[in-house]
């Protein structure tokens, strides 16, 4: 999730560690450390920014050659300096730093507890370099070979860098769906998540691929996989420059996200969803299921994006547990008298976890009793902290102001909410919940298919960027999408755009259609499909230009609109998760050729922390 650099080579590990730290701080982070060789391994490591732990070790006289450093993005443990990385072994002898998340680190973590180890920290990581350190005295085998060995039991998500005491000139690290560059340098070698920190050392990189094992020793490189079968390394020439390489490539965050999308929607899946099994854990909440179950009406509170988001699970949850939900604006609750029923259950949702409105309706809501549940991405925020429980959605940094992957993620961890409270309550049959858990599993790809056509956005950005107003379009599902679409499409473009209930035009914004209104319809074929291709007709005459999000391969809708897009066909209650992705691209392509400002809107916050 955020960033790591080790080295080894000639250079004094400081500044080349902390300068590395900084290069990566454009990941977005919570807390920064760095450990070293020296008589034995020293640990340095704060919550906070990189600039606090620079002047930790302002003081000290380092001298050493082989260090490791991590900004931490936090999903196991809340951001304080315990949690923080590097984390030690029990023995002091190991020292490791992670991206990613072990998904079976509390089953690890009980095993060694069971043999005595005791833990500092909340972390999985912690559990994993106490993992590897268990493995190598019971096998009695080298370092790597521990590595090795215990990375064969590990499920989740890894790109760690390991140093020891005991091995002076050794520095090793490994990938499974974390990323992990290394830098081929004169004498020397640099491990880290991109090639931000390594860029000014060396053009020469190797990026390792999942189950792979990079051992520096004694000045040589050995890559072998987590079966020991050896790897011959391809050495490439680094062309891109540090700035392009800080968005991945991409020109601007936002746009990064979007693409981030496939990736962040699995991982919010990840240690939760057992399709083999066909069962979904959150244990974040697992405490408060009993009271979800009998719940006798569920609210949520949240603003912007995350209201959407709420928007979108009142349908899910209504259809599938069969509980009443209603949907707040948490800056309309916090100043009203709500009538909270007995045992019901509120949901906060929030991306940064700060929302200052979200958090006073919290507050409201928790003084008059009720249970608050909180889905948030940044680990250890105020909101996280103020709430009884809750689910995180590991989307990882969202630095975009405009919410993206972060909104796609809430839908996922609401559904995956939805599916397992309607298991419990016994209101969703066991075929019907094996065939959404299905297609929940298969959206990582739809949304990648999807994102395959975003050059088809960008031709319609340039056709519709002078626009000075739209209208979003939906019904059922695809309401809250359309009001979604109409706030990217503002935030980002200054355009006044308006999302609407399809049905409701007739009720009078209908007089708004003509030739000049751009209408995006999300037409997606659903129990009312035959509904909104009414609509589209109302819209069509009165000359309405139409541009309708469509299910794959319909051709029906493609005869009476002006431009389709398609996205892949899914259940109609995820396939907000697939439609939205259009509309964020419209958007951001139309704020790219009006030239504004896509990362930092004008006017706008990445999180409203004041009311
Ligand atoms: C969405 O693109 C905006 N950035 C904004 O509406 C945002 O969703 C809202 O401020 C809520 O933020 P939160 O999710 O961090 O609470
Ligand atoms: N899961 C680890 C932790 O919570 C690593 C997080 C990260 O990728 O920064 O500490």
């Amino acid at each position: 999730m955020c960033g790591i650099i080790g080295y080894i080579g000639h250079r004094n590990i400081h500044p080349t560690i902390l300068k590395g730290l900084e290069r990566l701080e454009y990941r977005g982070y919570d807390s920064a450390g760095i450990a070293w060789l020296d008589s034995g391994i020293r640990v340095y490591k704060k919550a906070g920014k990189v600039h606090d732990l620079a002047a930790l070790i302002a003081q000290e006289k380092l001298n050493s050659h082989i260090g490791i450093g991590h900004t931490r993005w936090a999903t196991h443990g809340v951001p304080n300096d315990t949690n923080a990385h590097p984390h030690l072994s029990a023995s002091g002898k190991l020292a490791i730093i992670h991206n990613g998340i072990i998904e079976n680190y509390s089953i690890l973590k009980q095993e060694l507890l069971s043999k005595g180890y005791i833990f500092k920290s909340d972390t999985d990581t912690e559990v994993l370099i106490n993992f590897i350190e268990d493995v190598q005295l019971c096998n009695n085998c080298s370092l790597e070979e521990a590595v090795r060995l215990a990375l064969n039991k590990v499920v989740g998500a890894y790109g760690i860098v390991i140093i020891s005491q005991d091995h002076p000139n050794t520095l090793i690290g490994a990938r499974k769906s974390s990323p992990l560059v290394l830098g081929i340098g004169k004498d020397e070698f640099f491990i880290a998540s991109d090639a931000t920190p390594i860029l000014e050392y060396t053009d020469r990189v190797i990026y390792l691929n999942d189950y792979e094992i990079a051992v520096i020793k004694d000045g040589m490189l050995f890559l072998n996989d987590i079966k020991n079968v050896p790897i011959t390394p391809y050495i490439q020439k680094l062309e891109i420059q540090l700035e392009a390489i800080e968005k991945g490539g991409f020109e601007h965050f936002m746009l990064k996200e979007i693409f981030e999308q496939p990736t962040s929607i699995t991982d919010c899946m990840r240690g939760r969803l057992d399709i083999p099994h066909k069962t979904i854990k959150l244990g974040g909440i697992e405490a408060h299921m009993d009271q979800l179950v009998h719940a006798p009406k569920i609210t949520i509170l949240a603003c912007g994006t995350s209201w959407l988001a709420g928007m979108v699970a009142e349908y899910f949850l209504e259809e599938l547990c069969r509980i009443p939900v209603e949907v707040q604006y948490a800056s309309e609750f916090r100043y009203r008298n709500p009538i909270i029923q007995p045992g019901e259950i509120m949901l906060a949702i929030s991306q940064s976890g700060e929302t200052a409105d979200t958090l006073a309706a919290i507050e409201l809501a928790q003084a008059q009793g009720a249970t608050v549940l909180g889905i948030c991405n940044v680990v250890g925020s105020s909101i996280a902290r103020a709430t009884q429980a809750g689910i995180y959605t590991h989307a990882g940094p969202e630095i975009g102001v405009a919410s993206t992957k972060a909104f796609t993620a809430q839908l996922t961890v609401l559904m995956l909410l939805a599916l397992s409270l309607a298991q419990r309550r016994k209101t969703i049959t066991s075929s019907k919940f094996e065939e959404i858990i299905t297609e929940l599993a298969s959206i990582p790809d739809k949304v990648k298919a999807m994102l395959q056509h975003a050059s088809k956005l960008k031709e319609l950005a340039n056709l519709f960027k002078s626009a000075t107003n739209f209208l979003y379009l939906g019904r059922g599902y695809n309401y809250p999408v359309a009001l979604e679409g109409a706030l990217k499409l503002k935030e980002l473009s200054y355009i006044h755009a308006e999302g609407y209930p399809a049905a409701e035009m007739k009720h009078g914004p209908i007089a708004l259609i003509d030739e000049d209104m751009p209408v995006v319809f999300i037409a997606t074929k659903d129990r009312i499909y035959e509904k909104i291709i009414s609509n589209i007709q109302e819209v069509k005459a009165r000359k309405g230009k139409i541009i309708a999000i469509v299910t794959q391969g319909d051709e029906h809708v493609k005869q009476l609109v002006d431009h389709i897009i398609e996205v892949p066909a899914t259940h109609e209650a995820l396939m907000p998760i697939v439609s939205v992705i259009p509309l964020q691209l419209l958007a951001y392509y139309i704020a790219v050729e009006k030239g504004c400002n896509v990362d930092q809107p004008r006017n706008l916050a990445k999180s409203v922390t004041v009311e």
